[in-house]
């Protein structure tokens, strides 16, 4: 086997087991088990992933076969020896500072975090520093500004690089993140661990919250290091998409929350300082884990054809199927009615009716959707958008768009614009929808089978069930509600009842389990006056209304419950015309982050 071992600075010796390394070679009889039988695997022994040798080479920028999620960050696994490590004071690092010439800043790269990393290349960081606030003995210029800022005043961007719940590598500065440097602030990229990460004897060591609690750690990092680097501490600014975009709202609103002390301190965190964020931009978050099957059924129980290109999943639900999306969607109309959530412009209660298309959430939800539009047709119409088609023929779909590759950098196809007349009308100001299924049909649709993300079979295509599993279990059903519908389903469908009554059922009365779905669901905290979470001051949701992966609804949730249980500033927004991923028009992060940091 693989051992490497790594000297720490200061003399301790540590041995430091490194999953993809580790374990390559050491497992190949090893059988892939899908646990559908309970939710402990048989021999109860450590179940590894037989797909250790693909893992690896995903670590290394081509992300091989396997699924490639849109908050994934395009990085390298760093060798141990690469890592800066023995030191939580980055003075200490002073003369490992590289400038990078055409990115016009200094970047320190791979240093730990934590003190007792469990994996110290997933708790590393990457830092980065526009060239006018560092000099190059690697100490801070005082003197030097950019857009207004200074070493003293800069924001900090935290952007995570996790995507489908995996873990995550510190990515390198490139192209696509040079606008912060451009823009005058520090750019942090922090590695996690996530739902694969493995321990040496094979144990899980990245299920739910690990990855959270290392972001958490990350930002103690930054603030215990404040004095001595550029950036204000104080101005850290969470960003994330999808998986990654659930973390980033998780780090906006459980910002110091004592639950998760016991997780920071085994790593070596450091616990004197906090790990609330200034501000949390949140892509398409993949959040709300506990409700996202019923949210996901309310959306989509008109539509059971699917079509999945990241598993190659197609078809339709069976009638069992089907019988379970409808239960969900309506338990789903339980779940929302007993939230309490209220407009914030009118103060009006949100609720649905008991058919999941009327009610005043099912209006919020539809004018979400029509105010994507209208701001897209009106941009579309004054020229402010660089678009080759004219309003007529977009609305029409004469037009051809490249679709989105699956891979950063990759084409994608040529594909025929949607005619748009079959559900939305555009008087020259405003659009409207005729009904939320309508645009789901022909604009959104179904991409995830029934049971979308506690898949009734387990396997590689849920991230979840994948993150939920424990130290020694690759996958767990985890939806709390799955158990009851079975029950109800027994007589209509016996032979699926046989086949997955008792897995599911092994969710209720598992109390590790409560505890992992509990950490990583920010509505159990947003306001939970004992949890006493220390809420960003201003937190962004956008979410592209070409987004099937979750149910939007969930987003809106997470928003509304910010808007009506705390402080916090929330801009959350719907974007037309924008899949899975960061939903955003040109320009405008950058424009809320110079608002918000008050230039
Ligand atoms: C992501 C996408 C999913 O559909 C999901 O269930 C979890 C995560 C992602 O893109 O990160």
């Amino acid at each position: 086997m693989n051992l490497r071992r790594v000297i720490l600075r200061g003399g301790l010796l540590m041995t430091a087991t490194v999953s993809a390394y580790a374990l390559s070679g050491c497992q190949s009889a090893q059988t892939e088990k899908i646990q559908t039988e309970g939710q402990k695997g048989e021999s109860g022994e450590p179940e590894h992933s037989d797909n250790q040798n693909q893992d690896q080479n995903d670590q290394k920028g081509e992300k091989g076969d396997s699924p490639f999620y849109a908050g994934m960050a395009m990085s390298e696994t760093p060798d141990l020896s690469e890592l800066l490590t023995g030191s939580m004071n980055l003075a200490d690092y002073q003369d490992k500072w590289v400038y990078y010439e055409e990115y016009g800043c200094y970047g320190l790269e791979y240093v730990v975090y934590c003190e007792n990393p469990a994996d110290p290349v997933k708790e590393c960081m990457n830092i980065y520093v526009p060239e006018a606030y560092m000099n190059s003995d690697g100490t801070i210029n005082l003197e030097g500004t950019v857009n207004g800022y200074t070493a003293e005043t800069a924001p900090i961007i935290y952007k995570n690089g996790i995507g489908g719940y995996a873990q995550a590598d510190a990515s390198k500065m490139s192209e696509k993140n040079r606008s912060y440097i451009d823009q005058g602030y520090i750019f942090v990229s922090p590695a996690s661990r996530g739902k694969e990460t493995q321990a040496e004897d094979g144990t899980y060591i990245g299920k739910s919250p690990a990855g959270l609690v290392d972001l958490k750690a990350g930002i103690r990092f930054l603030k215990a290091n404040d004095e001595v680097m550029a950036g204000d501490a104080d101005r850290i600014i969470s960003i994330g998409t999808s998986a990654g975009g659930a973390m980033s709202a998780l780090l906006g609103s459980t910002g110091n929350v004592s639950d998760y002390d016991v997780y920071l301190k085994e790593i070596g965190a450091i616990m004197d300082q906090t790990d609330d964020v200034y501000a949390a931009q949140a892509y398409c978050p993949i959040t709300d884990l506990d409700h996202a099957d019923q949210a996901y059924e309310w959306m989509y129980e008109n539509l059971q054809t699917y079509k999945n290109s990241r598993s190659n999943q197609e078809g339709e639900s069976s009638d069992f199927e089907k019988a379970v999306s409808g239960l969900m969607a309506s338990e789903y109309v339980d779940y929302i009615n007993a939230l309490g959530l209220k407009d914030p412009e009118t103060g009006e209660t949100l609720t649905l009716g008991e058919d999941g298309r009327s009610g005043s959430f099912y209006e919020y939800m539809k004018k979400q959707v029509e105010d994507a539009a209208t701001k897209y047709l009106t941009k579309l119409s004054d020229g402010s958008l660089s678009a080759t088609y004219s309003l007529d023929d977009y609305l029409k779909g004469n037009y051809t768009k490249t679709g989105r590759g699956k891979r950063p950098g990759e084409a994608g196809k040529e594909e025929a614009g949607t005619d748009l007349s079959s559900f939305l009308t555009w008087d020259g100001t405003t659009a409207k929808i005729s009904s939320l299924d309508d645009y789901l049909s022909a604009y959104n649709p179904r991409m995830k089978t029934v049971m979308a993300f506690d898949n009734l079979e387990m396997t590689e295509n849920s991230g979840e069930n994948l993150e939920f599993g424990d130290a020694d279990h690759k996958y767990m059903h985890f939806d709390s509600y799955m158990s009851g519908v079975l029950e109800k389903l027994k007589e209509s469908f016996p032979s699926e009842y046989a086949e997955y009554a008792d897995a599911y059922s092994a969710v209720n009365g598992d109390q590790e389990l409560a505890e992992r779905k509990k950490l990583l669901n920010p509505l159990n905290y947003i306001g939970n006056q004992d949890a006493k979470a220390d809420t960003a001051k201003y937190i962004r949701i956008r979410v592209g209304t070409q987004d099937a992966d979750t149910s939007l609804s969930i987003s809106a949730e997470v928003a509304l419950t910010l808007q009506n249980q705390t402080d916090a500033d929330v801009d959350y927004a719907l974007v037309w015309d924008q899949p899975h991923g960061d939903a955003d028009y040109d320009g405008e992060l950058i424009e809320w982050i110079d608002q918000i940091c008050q230039k």
